[in-house]
């Protein structure tokens, strides 16, 4: 048994949840999650709404919000979309919370400390007409990278490239058109070049990573330059220093803060939990393992800023130090991370309206249509295009004809003719041959989820309900009304492969595995679902929470173990409810037409 940290990048709180958004990671950690606690191991899975930042800032101004009305807005909706799609959190918080704010400003504390952090003179923007600080969101200009004519101030929305004001092409003020003026003023900044040696020792351990994450790496560490963590911001984490603490204008990066809310996320797990030094089990046993998950633009967070400033809290870069409050930290064992879904061939985007919100996708499709979508057809190694013609045809003629249908031919076959589970006589070579391999899927399926290659996990475990439909197919009980001894066996056969499937499944359909678990006479939780929490602040005050919010948790410490299990003949079985819903393939037309609506 192995401490498994699952660590999801955190949402923007400035919208509900799109497809694409859940498609790169959301349930592709899911599956790690789910089929690492039928392993057996200790997994945590931690994440919550990203709630500072130029984002959520200009989402508020753009609803007339404050930003802390804004930021509890969307964590509400977020929360309530990964709900919808069963995923497994133990905890999915927030980046308010006063254990956040209180991690944070620890962890800038023992960087601080042991050295890493320095104070430079920058260029800030300030308004002429005003003589005051100019935030960063309310500058516009033409990004230096791709040409893009409305960059803000910290954020290329076109390229997603991060920048500071002065970076901008022809800078103009969004208040009042002017153009800003640069002086020169004290920030902090992350001492990469400290941690260059130290940094490229540890990704040298790392093995079995995308290669893409290692090669965006190796070069992101061959050019390592000090990383400004303050910015003209009145929204964020303050900083914990004598002179800076009650500044309204500077505050914490927002990437700053968020990357520590992993850490934060497990310490406010295990203060909740009752036993507020669980969360070390994750982060300071050596034997424990980190796997984070993300959308290749937020490679450079996980695999350096993140290592790096784990490094500098553990006293290990150039310059030593010791740990600080928290101990010695764990650094990520693995950075997982996918490409881009695009949308009927464009690229996701709420403002231009080429999105489908996962809410309004759950209204008319059942979860678990989406998730084998995903699992089956995402973007892991490349870029990956959701139609509807494709999601159509996926439904129809695998999920309901090779899944759902094998289950209801058998349920009802055995339900008509035995009323329960057969008991069966001796069994034949073609039966033992569907059993061995059915058998052996929990160990083909099994191996790829353990390296996140969920879509070849799912190709292997539809190759074995194929395997099943064919066995039906040769054997054709329904011609056995004479010898009802061998139909009994081949129901049971056939039932006791279904039943091992449902656990081969469940990682990635866990709401159909219920259901399949339920129409085989079985009973109570066979895969644990997430439930949302109305929770207060445990450090109320010390954040930016206002009032009681909904937290992701769940009790997932009965999960069914990866393996088969035996069925048992006489079990009462009745004629069953369809698992999945056939679809018309009129949808398609409908739902681009909503689409360019
Ligand atoms: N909010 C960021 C985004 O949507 C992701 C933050 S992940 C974390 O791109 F590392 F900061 F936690
Ligand atoms: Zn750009």
């Amino acid at each position: 048994m192995t401490h498994v940290l699952t660590a999801l990048a955190w949402p923007y709180a400035n919208g509900p949840r799109h497809i694409g958004h859940v498609a790169g990671f959301g349930v592709p950690a899911d599956v790690f999650a789910r089929y690492m606690r039928m392993r057996g191991h200790d997994v945590l899975m931690v994440s919550g709404t990203d709630e500072h930042g130029t984002p959520i800032l200009v989402q508020a101004d753009s609803e007339g919000l404050k930003p802390a009305e804004a930021a509890a807005k969307y964590n509400r909706i977020i929360v309530e979309d990964l709900d919808a799609l069963g995923l497994s959190y133990d905890l999915f918080t927030r980046t308010t919370t006063g254990n956040h704010y209180k991690t944070v400003q620890e962890l800038f504390a023992t960087l601080y400390g042991n050295g890493y952090i320095l104070q430079k003179k920058t260029l800030g923007a300030i308004s002429p007409s005003t003589g005051r600080t100019l935030p960063d969101r309310y500058i516009e200009g033409t990004c230096p990278h791709c040409g893009f004519d409305s960059a803000r101030g910290d954020q290329c929305d076109n390229c997603g490239r991060q920048l500071d004001p002065v970076d901008l092409i022809d800078p103009k003020s969004r208040i009042n058109g002017e153009t800003p003026k640069f002086v020169e003023e004290d920030h902090f900044f992350l001492d990469l070049p400290a941690f260059a040696d130290a940094l490229h020792a540890w990704l040298d351990t790392r093995t079995g990573w995308r290669t893409n994450v290692v090669r965006f790496t190796k070069n992101l560490l061959d050019d390592l330059q000090p990383r400004p963590i303050s910015r003209d911001l009145d929204w964020g984490v303050p900083i914990p220093l004598d002179g800076w603490v009650d500044r309204k204008d500077k505050r914490l990066y927002v990437w700053f803060d968020a990357v520590i809310g992993y850490l934060s996320a497990t310490i406010e797990w295990a203060r909740r939990s009752g036993d507020p030094e669980a969360w070390k089990r994750w982060w300071q046993d050596p034997e424990a393992v980190s796997y984070y998950f993300m959308g290749k633009d937020n490679i450079v967070f996980h695999s350096e800023i993140w290592p790096a400033m784990l490094l500098g809290a553990d006293g290990e870069g150039a310059k030593g130090g010791e740990p600080g409050a928290l101990g010695r930290l764990n650094l990520p064992t693995e950075v997982v991370s996918s490409e881009f879904l695009t949308m009927e061939g464009k690229q996701f985007s709420s403002s231009r309206r080429v999105v489908i919100y996962v809410r309004d996708f759950l209204e008319r499709y059942s979860p678990d249509a989406l998730r084998y979508y995903i699992c089956a057809a995402g973007p892991e190694n490349q870029d990956s295009d959701f139609t509807w013609a494709e999601f159509l045809r996926r439904n129809n003629d695998e999920l309901v004809a090779g899944w759902g249908n094998l289950v209801n031919r058998s349920v009802a076959m055995a339900a008509k003719n035995f009323g329960a589970v057969p008991e069966p006589g001796e069994l034949e070579q073609v039966d033992r041959e569907l059993l061995e391999a059915t058998r052996a899927s929990f160990d083909a399926v099994g191996d790829l989820i353990g390296q996140n290659k969920v879509r070849a996990a799912i190709g292997e475990a539809m190759k074995t309900v194929a395997a099943a439909n064919k066995y039906l197919a040769d054997t054709a009980p329904w011609k056995m009304k004479e010898d009802p001894k061998r139909q009994g066996t081949v129901l049971f056969t056939v039932l006791q492969a279904v039943s091992d499937l449902k656990t081969v499944m469940s990682p990635f359909l866990p709401h159909s595995s219920q259901k399949v678990h339920e129409l085989l006479g079985g009973e109570g939780v066979f895969a644990p679902m997430p439930r949302i929490e109305e929770v207060v602040d445990l450090d109320e005050g010390a954040g930016a929470t206002d009032g009681p919010y909904p937290v992701l948790t769940g009790d997932y410490s009965d999960v069914p173990k990866w393996e088969s299990v035996p069925l048992v003949p006489g079990t009462p079985l009745d004629k069953p409810v369809p698992v999945f819903a056939k679809l018309d393939p009129s949808i398609v037309d409908e739902e681009i037409e909503r689409l360019n609506a």
